[in-house]
């Protein structure tokens, strides 16, 4: 699109081109390209009904875009020509509900399934139950046959039609329905051999959750970690949606906000919306590194309002003293730290009375996305490193008592 910004349509485009938010989908999904590559594979063989080897789970901190690849596969699903269903635990409390959610999500889709199948096809996929005896059913009557015969019925359903299920924040999940779906997936694909993908997304809590309801199911799926963006993946999430409306970086520009974003996906949106807002203040060719001066208030006031939220979050869960250790060791070893180091460090600040507690914490601040660990890799990185450096100085205003409930670490500052 031709830069002009005396039209107000483009001024309008500019302004909405960057999408800050919860699970909205950015102009370019930068650095995805393996992810979607392996998901693109599964889905290929979901839509030419061949084997599909396991379900999938997405798993990574908060605000790395774990919602928006869901959104992304969805969309390449429906173009291949399968069904999809995009859950949320908030809409299947019971097993009842995921059995509706299975079976009609597309308005009542079993009922048209039953007409279409022919009377053979349907004795032997649900003995027992005919097209008319199904239309004539109440909806709880309906509901009950669905609880007690929806592996064949969505068999049925996938045969018809493969079909792609996506379930987000699945570690807040509830675990007998949990494990009613699990079950379900195995059974479809493995079973029936009919085409069914389950793909789970969620925060590293998932794990924990997941093992709840399944032992193995863990260990069984194929995983794929979604943590923060390489730099030019960065730069490319900032530059490409400006690039198709005619408006370059230059070099330095890119660079000095590539560096404040720390390739948190999140940031890259907060950055491109202020740039975009300078842009047409200023009606500016390009972004220069003033037009990055005049945007970075309103970033760091976004960032401060995201992080105060995070070091709230920390307070509830009396993390806050564990937080300082972890930043300040991190900080120390430029990054990566390994376990045994983090609760040794843990421990020797007096955050924790012992080493069980300090393992506990790092896997509590590893739930809320302080801590990462990117697969394959063993070791700790921050989940975003200036959120380290926030609850280092906020922190550090307090005394022990009032603040964290143990002394600062050495080498910080009072
Ligand atoms: N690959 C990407 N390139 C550019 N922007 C991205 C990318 N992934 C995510 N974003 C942006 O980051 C923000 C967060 O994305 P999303 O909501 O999908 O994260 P999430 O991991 O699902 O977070 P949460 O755990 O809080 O649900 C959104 O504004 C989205 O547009
Ligand atoms: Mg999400």
């Amino acid at each position: 699109m031709r830069r002009d910004y005396d039209n107000t349509d483009y001024c309008r485009r500019l302004h909405a081109l960057f999408k800050p938010g919860n699970g909205v989908s950015p102009p370019v999904l930068a650095g995805r390209d393996d992810e979607l590559d392996t998901l693109s594979k599964r889905l290929d063989l979901l839509v030419c009904r061949d084997e599909v080897a396991s379900d999938v789970v997405l798993y990574g901190p908060r605000g790395n875009g774990k919602t928006v690849l869901l959104r992304e596969l969805e969309r390449l699903a429906e173009r291949a020509g399968a069904d999809t269903l995009t859950l949320r635990p908030t809409q299947v409390p019971s097993a009842l509900d995921l059995a509706k959610q299975l079976l009609y999500n597309d308005h009542d889709a079993l009922g048209g399934l039953l007409d279409r199948l022919t009377p053979s096809a349907l004795s032997v996929s649900l003995p027992g139950l005919t097209s008319a005896r199904w239309q004539a059913m109440s909806q709880s009557e309906r509901a009950q046959v669905n609880l007690e015969r929806l592996f064949p019925l969505l068999a049925a359903r996938c045969r018809e039609r493969p079909l792609l299920v996506t379930l987000d924040e699945a570690h807040t999940l509830d675990i007998a329905v949990g494990q009613h779906l699990l079950n379900l997936s195995e059974l479809v694909r493995g079973k029936a051999r009919a085409p069914f993908l389950l793909i789970l997304a969620g925060t590293p809590g998932l794990r924990d959750r997941l093992g709840a309801m399944n032992a193995t199911f863990w260990g069984r799926a194929r995983k794929l970690g979604i943590g923060r963006l390489t730099p030019d993946a960065t730069a490319q999430a900032l530059a490409r949606p400006l690039t198709d409306k005619s408006v370059e970086f230059d070099p330095d520009a890119l660079d000095a906000v590539v560096e404040d974003c720390q390739g948190y996906p999140y940031f890259t949106q907060v950055w491109g919306q202020a740039l975009c807002e300078a842009l047409v203040e200023r009606r500016a060719p390009r972004v220069s590194l003033d037009i990055v001066a005049r945007a970075r208030p309103g970033v760091d006031r976004e960032r401060e309002d995201y992080y105060q939220d995070r070091y709230t979050e920390m307070e509830n869960n009396d993390l806050l003293a564990a937080a300082l250790v972890v930043g300040d060791v991190c900080g120390r070893a430029n990054e990566r730290v390994d376990s045994r180091t983090l609760r040794a460090a843990l421990v020797a600040a007096g955050a924790a009375p012992a080493e069980s507690v300090a393992k506990a914490q790092v896997r509590q601040l590893a739930m809320l996305g302080y801590l990462w660990r990117q697969p394959p890799g063993v070791d700790w990185e921050p989940g975003i490193p200036s959120l380290m450096r926030y609850v280092n100085e906020k922190t550090a205003r307090f005394t022990p008592d009032e603040g964290t409930g143990a002394a600062p670490p050495s080498g910080m500052s009072p």
